[in-house]
């Protein structure tokens, strides 16, 4: 049986007691937990519990807890889990995605820095940058962390961090990890990937030079519409202590309870991505013959523009892919009204397929002008392609776009 759990035992010592290093899908179940040792139960209990009782003022957290706002075992559990998925030297949890970016922002800036962010990424991090941080002194520049030099003309004396997203959201532009890894590195800039559109199983940031690793674990970690949450894993003690700290201090930790259902979720984690990656390749092969169709994007078609760059830093294409349709805006709005199976909402990375309007939903934050000069037009579609029978996706897509 692994030996990983509570007490604390990192990712690394895991993967040492077992001779060998252990497959992704082997760690995705058994890492970050062991069998209750009062009851037990298999899986790790929801240890719903404000406070931890001590032995006495001089052995104040020998249990290694104290109060669920600084730790908590359900959450550790997870924590532990993930930093071994992704080869992390730690994870930190948060109640949401954007809880996780906001500490790597705390963790690496203060007034009178400035910070390098992908000019494409989720809205709600463009919205963190220009309407709170930005208002406690923090600069930002929007670059395209595509092109290796625009990020290096982009660096200042101040610039502390480089916050990259690959595949972007929502228009699936990569940036080359290891290229900007090493402007950052030789700057003493950190850099902060967010993982979340490929997960630590097609992608490992930190593998790649990267500093830390975000991910809104609400996503594929989760992968079943029930939760929000966050993870940050990061390559060093400092960084570690730093962001412990601002969860704590911050009081933006997972709930008990959404760990223990993110454990559960992570232990399918391989599964699901690989299937859904599966699924959406068949689709976007199935929208780019359509007649009704403009334009599909999908990393894993050979006409992707970084399709190259797709293959070389992660093993998988994903299960997220964009598309838009003749007739514009008008018809577009048609097809996502049109669809059946395809479920009209926000969030990605579930069992269930979702279609989404980044213009009118996720990214609705961004300044019209932005959003256009960073390619998320009024007439594209999101897809997060689910579990569901693959067959039964282009059947719903196809009765759509006959509608059109
Ligand atoms: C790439 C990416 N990062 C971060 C977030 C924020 O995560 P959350 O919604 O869990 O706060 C999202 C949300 O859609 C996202 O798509």
């Amino acid at each position: 049986m692994p030996v990983v759990g509570l007490s604390g035992i990192i990712a690394d010592s895991f993967l040492q007691t077992q001779g060998k290093p252990m497959g992704f899908t082997t760690k995705q179940i058994h890492a970050g937990v062991t069998p209750d040792p009062v009851t037990g139960a298999i899986l790790t209990p929801i240890y719903q519990s404000t406070t931890f009782v001590q032995d006495s003022v001089d052995q104040y957290l020998s249990k290694g807890y104290s109060y669920s706002r600084s730790g908590n075992p359900t959450v550790k559990a997870l924590e532990l889990k993930i930093a071994a998925l992704e080869n992390g030297l730690s994870c930190t949890c948060y109640s949401t995605g954007m809880a996780a970016e906001q500490v790597v922002f705390q963790a690496a800036l203060s007034a009178g820095d400035h910070a390098i962010v992908s000019d494409v990424a989720y809205g709600g991090t463009y919205r963190l940058a220009t309407k709170i941080y930005s208002r406690f002194g923090v600069d930002f520049s929007f670059v395209d962390t595509a092109n290796p030099e625009a990020v290096r003309a982009a660096i200042r004396p101040n610039t502390k961090l480089i916050f990259t997203e690959t595949p972007a959201n929502p228009t699936l532009k990569l940036t080359p990890i290891a290229a900007i890894s090493e402007i950052a590195r030789k700057h003493g800039i950190l850099h902060a990937v967010d993982n979340t559109f490929l997960t630590p199983y097609f992608q490992r940031p930190l593998e790649l030079g990267a500093n830390i690793s975000v991910h809104s674990t609400t996503k594929y970690f989760d992968g079943h519409n029930a939760t929000t949450g966050g993870a940050v894993i990061v390559d060093s003690k400092e960084l570690e202590e730093k962001v412990r700290f601002h969860q704590n201090a911050t009081g933006v930790i997972m709930s008990p309870f959404v760990a223990w259902l993110t454990l559960q979720g992570t232990k399918t984690l391989s599964l699901r991505i690989e299937r859904q990656s599966e699924n959406a390749q068949v689709v976007a092969e199935f929208l780019e013959k359509h007649p009704k169709v403009q334009q599909v994007r999908y990393p894993g078609l050979k006409n992707f523009p970084q399709h190259a760059l797709a293959k070389e830093q992660a093993s998988g294409f994903g299960a997220m892919l964009w598309f838009e349709v003749k007739g514009g805006v008008k018809a577009g709005k048609k097809l996502m009204d049109s669809v059946k199976l395809c479920t009209l909402a926000e969030n990605l990375g579930s069992v269930e397929t979702l279609i989404t309007h980044p213009v009118t939903m996720t990214h609705a934050v961004m300044a019209p002008a932005e959003r256009e000069r960073v390619g998320i037009t009024d007439g594209l579609v999101r897809l997060s392609v689910g579990l569901e029978d693959v067959e039964d996706l282009v059947d719903d897509l196809r009765e759509a776009l006959d509608k059109l």
